[in-house]
């Protein structure tokens, strides 16, 4: 069978904002202690990070980092993790029902995310706290005036503000799970003074609104028209979060959802854009899409945790190959949007429903949805080409006509590069790929990497690391892509 892939070097989506391949760290389970944090570990370094599992992180290319939640945010002191550690107090964390230690806290983790090449995208607790906490926080991290929160960063050892230049207005907070959740109406006016505030302290920093916590909230929709009726002129963006799982085994369907994302982001485009035409605005909000990832295998064995343990093992999801194939498909979704997501996160990073796993006192290794993620992450940067592919639908219960194929294409800065993203649905077709490269006359395929093989359940653990790993194809005999598989094509002038 034939898959035909079109585009033209004229027709173009947007410039890849590199923040859509930003991750998460939240305090919950073992991101942050034993995960990117185990001062015993022999790899620490002179804080405690652990150098390995930096290394990881920095192969991914993550230029942004969410910290440090998440539903934890919401009952978090910040200044609980600044000062000296012997005197940070050990607290119950009511999020995830765990003891905070508080031993990492924004003074350890901006340090992290140097380290690991990045930047933090910091959430404030619109929770049990509000606006005088927030704009506090904005002064401790941002400003170098002879103030008292700028001061007590000094005296904690950090002369130079740490820079901090996008934020969260909270965290899901249309949420019943969440600690202090809020109606619509009640978000929208702590959003807005939190807004002000924070912009006051720090003009130059950029805000993010709390959209849905997902696109089934009986609330969706009207939740964001309300939030951005009150936040519209403080906030530059909205967020969007969802996760997906193979519950009931049926990959296809499963493969399908990826175009409910799609929807979602396509949804909340124009609910942005209706707020825009009644207020007659010229400014744009964008998007943060600053949760999505596969969740569900961890669900059942969380259940039976015991509460109030530092680092229980939570949300440890082992993905395996199908969803790799799924969060290359959903990278592709979030490329194909990036005229205005301009944010992504990846949830999360290390150990929770993460593409790093480690072992305490172990090893560290790369679980399978880490590699669609690093090549998209690293080759998906310049502009983004509108894709056609051809390549029939399929049907499941819940979907009709899913396209078999589906694609993204971004050329490089130097026009040097044309990398193609696709992903292959289909559970039994092999397709040969016919290039309709409009505008890329002397380019040809000199590469493809991809995920796939028989085993969809197959997955990486501790015993066996290097279990599913992407693999370089010959691309001499033309461009295959094999039945439930996702790729990169590259093209080179
Ligand atoms: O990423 C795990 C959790 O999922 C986050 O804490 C929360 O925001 C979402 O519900």
């Amino acid at each position: 069978m034939k898959a035909t892939i079109s585009f033209n070097k004229e027709e173009t989506i947007g410039k890849v904002d590199k923040r859509i391949y930003g991750s998460f760290i939240e305090h919950l389970g073992r991101a942050v202690y034993n995960g990117i944090y185990e001062p015993d570990h022999k790899e620490a370094d002179d804080l405690g990070f652990r150098k390995d599992v930096l290394d990881l992180v920095k192969k991914l290319n993550v230029p942004i980092v969410r910290y440090p939640g998440g539903n934890f945010v919401s009952g978090y002191n910040w200044e609980d993790g600044t000062g000296p550690r012997d005197k940070r107090p050990r607290k119950l964390e009511l999020a995830w029902e765990s003891i905070e230690t508080n031993q990492v806290g924004i003074d350890e983790f901006q340090e992290w995310a140097k380290r690991a090449d990045s930047d933090v995208m910091m959430a404030v607790n619109l929770g049990t706290r509000g606006p005088e906490e927030a704009r506090q926080l904005v002064e401790y991290c941002n400003l170098d005036t002879d103030t008292v929160y700028a001061n007590k960063r000094k005296e904690n050892g950090f002369e130079k503000p740490f820079g901090i230049k996008l934020w969260c207005l909270g965290n899901e907070m249309d949420g019943p799970w969440q600690i202090c959740g809020k109606t619509a109406n009640e978000y929208a006016r702590v959003a807005t003074e939190t807004a002000k505030m924070m912009k006051w302290v720090d003009p130059s920093i950029e805000l993010v609104a709390c959209g849905s916590s997902n696109l089934e909230m009986p609330t969706f929709g009207t939740w964001e028209k309300t939030v951005l009726e009150a936040t519209y002129p403080y906030i530059d963006y909205l967020s969007l979060h969802s996760y997906y799982g193979n519950r009931d085994g049926d990959t296809a369907e499963f493969f399908a959802k990826a175009v409910d994302m799609d929807s979602f982001i396509t949804q909340v485009e124009n609910i942005c854009d209706e707020v825009k035409a009644e207020k007659g605005t010229d400014k744009q909000i964008n998007l943060s899409f600053d949760e999505w990832n596969v969740w569900y295998h961890s669900n059942d064995q969380d259940k039976e945790i015991e509460p109030w343990q530092i680092a229980p093992p939570k949300l440890e999801d082992v993905y395996n190959l199908e969803d790799a194939v799924m969060v290359g498909s959903m990278m592709i979704v979030l490329l194909n949007h990036c005229d205005r997501v301009k944010v992504a996160c990846l949830a999360q990073l290390v150990n929770v429903i993460a593409p790093i796993m480690t072992e305490v006192g172990g090893d560290a290794w790369a679980q399978t949805i880490y590699y669609p993620f690093m090549y998209t992450s690293t080759y998906g940067r310049g502009t983004a080409l509108k894709v056609s592919c051809d390549a029939g639908t399929y049907d499941t219960k819940e979907h009709t006509a899913i396209p078999n194929v589906d694609g993204a294409a971004v050329l490089s800065e130097d026009e040097k590069t044309l990398t193609l993203f696709l992903v292959n649905r289909s559970l039994s077709e092999e397709f040969d790929v016919d290039l309709k490269a409009c505008g890329f006359e002397g380019y040809k395929v000199v590469k493809q990497v991809a995920m796939e093989g028989e085993d969809l359940q197959a997955v990486n653990d501790a015993a066996n690391m290097n279990n599913v790993v992407p693999v370089e194809k010959c691309v001499e005999d033309g461009v295959k892509l094999s039945a439930h598989s996702w790729n990169m094509i590259q093209l080179e002038k």
